[in-house]
């Protein structure tokens, strides 16, 4: 096989670099991956995506891990985030389709309005509320639309990891420097260990599922188990680090940010692990395990 990863410098591309460079057994071996950053393939442009497909072999898999992520910043960079959250995308989708590739894509459970109180399945409404959902969603729906075959879409929530700025690593650093902080309570989602998706991202490329020829594009949604608010979180984390640091709890109105967040965006895992046979990971053991990490750097 060949597997293309983009976002190699990302949590998540980095993350898979990690498992897929880490001898067992059970690995895809390493020499099938090429891990591709912005400087081989920039998706802020449609020419460089051409380019670097023209100038490669065929692929049997591409996970696409790249992504306009900064969700505050893209309020203001509207036209750029769309191009990398859905321009691209859709780019990618057609350039796989031609190759006979699979196409494995991550979005977000930001693609919700997060005004539900239950956990969001694949099928329920989209409505974005900021400009980076809107862009996701625009790529989840170019890719469906290009691509009724062979793809899969994974939306993922609250990701951190070792790597980069994560409210985790944040979390760690200002817990160290201030004796209280103010975090806000009345925003829940389900936290995402970047190594816990990585590990299933993997597991399905080994399924038959996947691999089974001309399966319809599907959606799933992947986090840890649990749901959270940030401010819980937040303490979770200095307890398990053991930090001594007040958190105080606040709402979003207290604390006001360029792009609105949703509210409540717990989502419902159960089509994933079932399809894949995957064993969704606890939440707090995949935070200490990650804590643990960190301070081991
Ligand atoms: N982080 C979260 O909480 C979260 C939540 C839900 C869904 N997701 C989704 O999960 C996926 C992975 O997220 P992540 O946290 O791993 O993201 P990340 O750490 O921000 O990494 C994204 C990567 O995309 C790359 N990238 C950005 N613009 C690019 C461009 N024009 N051309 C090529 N590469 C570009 C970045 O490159 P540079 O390193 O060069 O900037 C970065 O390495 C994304 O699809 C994201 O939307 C993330």
């Amino acid at each position: 096989m060949k597997i293309l990863v983009t976002g190699k410098n990302g949590q998540l591309g980095r993350s898979i670099y990690k498992i897929v460079n880490t001898a067992n057994g059970d690995n895809l071996p390493p020499n099938e991956f090429i891990f591709v950053g912005r400087e081989e393939l920039d998706l802020s442009n449609n020419n460089s995506i051409i380019n670097y497909f023209d100038n490669h072999d065929k692929f049997d898999v591409i996970i696409n891990c790249a992504a306009y992520t900064a969700v505050d910043k893209a309020e203001k960079e509207q036209e750029f985030a769309n191009q990398v959250n859905h321009l691209a995308v859709k780019k990618l989708a057609s350039i796989a389709n031609k190759q006979q590739a699979r196409l494995i894509h991550i979005s977000t459970d930001y693609v919700f309005d997060g005004e539900s109180d239950k956990p969001y399945i694949e099928t329920d409404t989209t409505n974005p509320i900021n400009v980076y959902g809107k862009t996701k969603l625009a790529g989840e729906k170019a890719l469906q639309a290009v691509m009724p075959m062979n793809a899969i879409i994974i939306r993922t929530s609250w990701m951190y990891s070792e790597y980069g700025n994560n409210f985790v690593s944040t979390m760690l650093r200002l817990g160290k420097e201030r004796d209280e902080l103010n975090v806000v309570s009345d925003q829940i989602g389900s936290p995402t260990y970047a190594t816990n998706l990585a590990g299933a991202v993997l597991e399905i490329i080994k399924n038959k599922e996947f691999s089974e020829e001309s399966q319809a594009t599907q959606i799933y949604h992947y986090s840890n188990e649990g749901g959270i608010s940030w401010y819980e979180f937040a303490k979770e984390i200095f307890k398990i680090a053991k930090i001594d640091c007040k958190v105080n709890p606040i709402t979003t109105q207290q604390y006001p940010t360029p792009a609105k967040r949703p509210r409540h965006t717990l989502i419902n895992k159960d089509k994933i692990a079932e399809t894949f046979s995957l064993v969704i990971s606890d939440g707090t053991e995949s935070l200490q395990h990650c804590i643990k990490n960190i301070k081991g750097k």
